[in-house]
């Protein structure tokens, strides 16, 4: 559709429905507007799977690898084609406009969404979130950047405002996003912090940098949420107000327009852009896009298990790995993680799995009857209110499996009800006059003793068993974040003796009112088992084992959106299980299952170590066939691993008065790590893979062409005995630089599959980008002419070759 046509579009809508039409329609819903043949644009969250324009978890989706896992694979391809997944099942469940890739930047490890962030180091992350874009957008759906800028950790993020210097915004921050623009991304979402003063949705930066420099065509809108004030954000670049109806657009922006407070112009041109967006995921005009069928689930799950082993990164193996099927004839697979894995973080990117394959289960399938394989979860996870465990729970009317829903009105008359199977109710229908939510089960205990119940969600609280009322509350909402508010609210608990096998009746009910949001959650968690006990039991498996693979990992409470993490340590007594089985086996791995990092303070006694990362749905299957040998575990860290929190040099996410400096410049991830002069346990790049390589000679070009994207060549050699992939790295340093340097910074990397004793010659593209600095007193780019040395190897702690690269003096960029 050309501008003037589109423009026409435009002139038609008078003013009401031009406001109308910037302000969302529903919680995931933009406006229809008949008069021009506009529908809704539908919105979902991302990247670990599309939900659909609902909570509800009768409509399930595939499940990726979290984003840390995916960027773990420093495989565009790869990503490119798990975009394109993402594309099938927003088509398929009538999505136009996936929320995702989140390009902020693991900048701290306690930041709370560090899982569905991809890494470190920014040129990781433009790479890879390009990739998914590109995934996403070629199938025809359109993708969001998401958060500009400098959203990388989640302590006061509604209020933050983080102050970074303007070299650093441009050469860390903002250059992921700019690679999303330069990837033709549809939209961008304006965080809900402040940067340098300013509100992200009525930032300078969206008009002068994102769409002024950059020429971004498409539409800016909110996080949901994040639009507090009228005019000053309608006068700036935002163009879409979500969620809706409502919020200070709906409101005001008529009267600002008719008064003069914000330019007709401005509006035009935010409607215009609407429209656009419309057209291009096909709502605007004669023929809506038809619905497609969802993904396949056969070829979703291979993709899914190579995206898994893709990620997995192999940190330490003295040979254990892969484990021999012929020389085994019993394993232990110890670990509550192995029987109930994290597959994915939390928060508003969380979806329904179609399916999970645990580690336990998968390494079941994979063994078969030949081997022995013994469960021992080790002692419980410190769980915060639990949530219920459906496998126990029946609807009290039809003794199905699940819950009862009811609807009330204020009379106490029941609206409708319907069984579900979760307790954890995010959205459920509403019909006119809901005055209360109600969910009940029967539940019959596995275990007897002291249960934990609650009910969680803001407002009036009922919680009872079998008649007793053990919870009779009101719990005022306390705070304005829509991601605890409506995914994840905290709420009371309270204790009951239940006896094993004897049902009881659980009753939880929240009293609906205004600004309580619509989350109702039912918890319940058995009584906890005696910690000596557990580990005895985790042990004496192991002893009687050939080899015991510990799987261990970080809970819900851990990582999340909406709260950072506190510390780095694995909860609950996780450290002294693996210390406990591998001192009773000499042959012992452990997988860690975690979106971030965690310390593990055992590492150097264990005789292999492999991350998962939150795997998504077909992790457990990905696990069996690494630990086998049938894949090789491909990953290479996408962030620096420190082996204690107190060794991180950037860490820090908790704002003072509000401000939350980034004093450490340009010096985030490995690069804080050299300019410390610290050694991380792992640095950023590091992974193993079953086989070994030589690094041999690098080539770069001695003098460079003006502005232009480069090549270096690596040759390596795979010394080992089986044919694996390496992840070539190629990072730049300058001596006696007239600016402020990192120590050295990732400039490219490439891929390379060999075989036993192949030698391969690697070429590394190296884009422009990676030679230039921004330069605060021209307000440009620059190139400093002269000699710049180039580092290739395994990781940024690793880089055996190095070669010499000009650039002459009257080099413009
Ligand atoms: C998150 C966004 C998300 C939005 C809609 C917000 O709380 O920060 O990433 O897209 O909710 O769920």
């Amino acid at each position: 559709m050309s501008d003037a046509e589109l423009a026409r579009l435009v002139d038609k809508l008078d003013m009401a429905q031009k406001v109308r039409l910037v302000t969302g329609g529903t919680t995931w819903r933009t406006r229809a507007e008949p008069a021009v043949g506009l529908g809704e644009v539908v919105t979902s969250d991302g990247p670990a799977g599309v939900r659909g324009d609902s909570w509800d978890e009768r409509n399930t989706s595939v499940l990726l690898p979290s984003a840390s896992a995916l960027a773990a694979s420093w495989d565009e391809q790869l990503v490119e084609e798990m975009g394109r997944l993402l594309a099938r099942e927003a088509r398929g469940k009538g999505v136009h406009l996936v929320l995702a890739p989140n390009l902020n930047l693991h900048r701290s490890p306690l930041g709370g969404r560090h899982f569905e962030c991809f890494a470190e180091d920014p040129e990781l992350v433009a790479r890879t979130g390009a990739a998914l874009v590109r995934g996403l957008q070629r199938a025809g759906v359109a993708a969001t950047a998401k958060h500009l800028v400098a959203n990388d950790s989640e302590t006061g993020r509604l209020t933050v405002d983080v102050r970074v210097d303007e070299r650093t915004l441009r050469e860390v921050y903002l250059l992921p996003f700019e690679a999303a623009v330069d990837a033709g991304v549809r939209a961008v979402m304006a965080g809900y912090n402040r940067v340098n003063g300013a509100s992200m949705t009525a930032s300078p930066l969206l008009t002068d940098i994102v769409k002024g420099e950059w020429g971004f065509d498409g539409v800016v809108l909110s996080d949901w949420g994040a639009l507090r004030t009228a005019v000053d954000t309608a006068r700036g670049g935002l163009d879409l107000a979500m969620p809706g109806p409502g919020g200070p657009w709906d409101d005001e922006l008529v009267a600002a327009v008719r008064d003069g407070l914000v330019p007709q112009a401005a509006l035009d041109d935010k409607v215009r852009r609407l429209l656009l967006l419309a057209r291009r995921v096909g709502v605007l005009g004669p023929a809506p896009r038809p619905p497609r069928a969802r993904p396949r689930p056969g070829r979703a799950r291979r993709l899914l298990r190579r995206a898994a082993s893709a990620g997995a990164v192999l940190l330490a193996n003295d040979g254990v790995l892969p484990l021999r099927e012929g020389e085994l004839t019993s394993l232990a697979v110890i670990g509550a993680h192995a029987d109930r894995p994290r597959v994915q973080g939390g928060g508003s990117a969380g979806v329904f799995p179609d399916r999970v394959v645990t580690p336990l289960d998968a390494i079941r399938a994979r063994l078969g009857d030949g081997v022995r394989v013994v469960h021992s979860p080790g002692p419980d996870l410190p769980a915060g209110p639990a949530p219920l465990d459906i496998r126990h729970c029946a609807d009290p009317r039809t003794g199905e499996p699940g819950v009862l829903l009811r609807v009330l009105d204020r009379a106490g008359h029941e609206l409708g009800s319907e069984r579900r199977l979760t307790g954890r109710l995010l959205e459920p229908p509403l019909p006119p006059g809901a005055h209360t939510v109600e969910l009940s089960t029967l539940l019959t205990p596995p275990t007897g003793g002291e249960w934990l119940f609650g009910v969680a969600g803001f407002g009036r609280l009922t919680l009872s068993v079998d008649g007793r009322v053990l919870i009779d509350d009101d719990f005022p909402r306390r705070t304005d974040d829509p991601a605890v508010i409506h995914v994840d609210p905290p709420g009371p608990t309270a204790p009951a003796h239940l006896t094993a096998g004897l049902p009881v009746l659980v009753v939880a009910r929240r009293q609906l009112a205004a600004g309580t949001g619509r989350a109702t959650v039912l918890t319940a968690a058995p009584p906890p088992r005696a910690a000596g006990a557990a580990l005895a039991e985790a042990v004496t498996a192991a002893r009687h084992a050939d080899a015991a693979v510990v799987v261990v990992g970080t809970t819900d409470s851990d990582e999340s959106e909406g709260r950072d993490r506190t510390g780095l340590a694995l909860p609950g007594h996780q450290d002294a299980l693996v210390r406990a089985v591998a001192a009773a086996n000499p042959r012992t791995v452990v997988v860690v299952n975690s979106g971030g990092p965690v310390e593990l303070p055992w590492r150097e006694t264990v005789n292999a170590v492999l991350l998962t990362w939150l795997p998504g749905q077909e992790g457990g299957d990905a696990l069996a066939a690494m630990l086998l040998g049938d894949t090789e575990p491909g990953g290479r860290l996408p962030t620096t691993w420190g082996a204690r929190l107190a060794d991180v040099p950037v860490s820090a996410t908790r704002p003072v008065d509000d401000v939350l400096t980034y004093a450490e410049g340009l010096h985030v991830g490995h690069r804080a790590w050299l300019r410390a002069g610290r050694t991380p346990a792992y640095w950023f790049g590091h992974g193993l893979g079953y086989t070994a390589w030589s690094y041999e000679n690098v080539g770069a070009p001695r003098l460079l062409a003006t502005g232009a994207d480069f090549t270096v060549t690596v040759q390596v050699r795979n010394r080992g005995r089986r044919t694996g992939r390496e992840v070539v790295q190629v990072y730049l340093s300058r001596d006696a630089s007239a600016v402020e340097r990192p120590v050295r910074w990732l400039a490219g990397y490439a891929a390379v599959t060999a075989a036993p004793g192949e030698t391969v010659r690697v070429t590394v593209p190296v884009p422009a980008r990676a030679l230039r600095h921004w330069s605060v007193a021209d307000r440009a780019w620059a190139v400093e002419p002269g000699v710049f040395t180039v580092h290739a190897g395994r990781s940024a702690g690793d880089l055996p070759l190095t070669a010499e690269l000009r650039v002459p003096p009257e080099d413009p960029l």
